[in-house]
């Protein structure tokens, strides 16, 4: 495996004395790479490359010898503006990822839990390790949605932080704010409760939660959002949370200092310059993802509510058998053994190729999808 982590290596070689627990478990694994004239649908990435200004703002931070602003201070003031709070509200990082990771650190440590819906974003379990804490997996309905009453009783005096995953990677289909004025009710204020919205821009649900419309009523709750997905920059690194000013700067103190670039800050704002453009892709990729739903259902998958930029196939046993059809075909897609395939909504000329082999596998697939 190219650049991957060695396998091979137990925890008995280490050389010193290893958390028992990170020693056991497995580093984060990326999506596959597809051959060169394939599609990257692994890793649910805008496909659109990023927009001339954007790229000229990146240029012009070019002080490559200085460290970058460790408070992100310009970027916080117009996220803060957008949110209706003050910068203290606001926390940036490198990648949303790194600021759950801050948010579950500042909560959560040894002898806490964190519930959280599984199966959902593969970080959850990796992020809870590192602080010590214990991950309380609650299982999805059948339809791959959030069980929130069972979430909410599975929280305990040991709880410290639940995530919530709206629209929910890898199933896709969004929380609704009913049904999240019910949860937020029965969770008791003093539990954070981390409402991940990294694919927050792709819903078109109008039932669908919106973090920045609750967040008012909710001291203990904290949003994530990320310029990763709908603004395309996930190579720079950047996301943030909005929430309380104390719970951001517990989130701050949990921060590694100076790691938001320079570069992804002007990126950022940049970005937000330029909305307008970027929101008319945001559209065309959910109804790239509303067309292709309707398509491998019509082939006779059963796909859950897409809100993402992604879709689920229930593959099963069948998981791994299909993966390698896809890539065999020039499709790099994101299996979970014995689950199912996540498919990002990639290039529009990916999108034939997809629908082509779905077809194929459907057929040979055991049981009902
Ligand atoms: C649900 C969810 N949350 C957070 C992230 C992290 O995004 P980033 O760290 O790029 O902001 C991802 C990335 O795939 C995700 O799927």
């Amino acid at each position: 495996m190219r650049g991957g982590y060695s396998d091979r290596v137990t925890p008995e070689e280490s050389p010193v004395r290893l958390r028992p627990e990170i020693a056991a478990a497995a580093a984060y694994a990326q999506g596959r790479i597809p051959p060169s004239d394939g599609f990257k649908l692994s890793s649910n990435e805008n496909p659109f490359p990023p927009l001339a200004g954007v790229v000229r703002a990146i240029r012009e931070a070019d002080a490559y010898n200085r460290y970058p602003d460790a408070t992100a201070a310009g970027l916080r003031e117009r996220l803060a503006e957008r949110f209706g709070v003050t910068a203290a509200g606001i926390q940036v990082g490198n990648g949303s990822v790194s600021v759950i990771a801050q948010l579950i650190q500042a909560a959560a440590t040894v002898g806490d839990e964190v519930v959280y819906a599984w199966r959902s974003f593969e970080a959850y379990p990796g992020l809870v390790t590192v602080a010590g804490a214990r991950s309380v997996q609650v299982p999805l309905t059948a339809d791959g949605r959030h069980d929130l009453p069972a979430m909410a009783a599975a929280v305990t005096e040991r709880t410290r932080v639940v995530i919530v995953c709206s629209p929910n990677n890898p199933t896709g289909p969004a929380v609704g704010r009913a049904e999240f004025d019910a949860f937020m009710a029965a969770v008791p204020r003093d539990v954070l409760v981390l409402l991940d919205e990294a694919y927050y821009e792709f819903i078109t649900d109008p039932e669908a939660v919106d973090g920045s419309q609750v967040l008012a009523a909710h001291p203990n709750l904290v949003l994530l959002r990320t310029f990763s997905k709908a603004y395309g920059l996930a190579a720079l690194r950047i996301g943030y949370a909005v929430g309380h000013p104390a719970v951001i700067r517990a989130a701050a103190t949990a921060a590694i200092p100076l790691s938001v670039t320079a570069q992804a800050q002007a990126g950022a704002l940049a970005s937000i310059e330029c909305e307008d453009e970027l929101m008319e892709r945001v559209a065309r990729i959910a109804l790239r993802r509303d067309e292709v739903r309707a398509a491998l259902i019509s082939q006779g998958w059963s796909i859950p509510d897409a809100q993402g930029n992604f879709v689920w196939l229930a593959t099963g046993a069948a998981t791994d058998a299909a993966a390698d059809r896809f890539f065999d075909g020039g499709l790099a897609v994101r299996p979970f053994a014995g689950e199912g395939i996540r498919v990002s909504i990639g290039e529009e000329e990916s999108v034939e190729r997809l629908l082509k082999i779905s077809e194929q596998i459907v057929g040979t697939l055991p049981t009902e999808r």
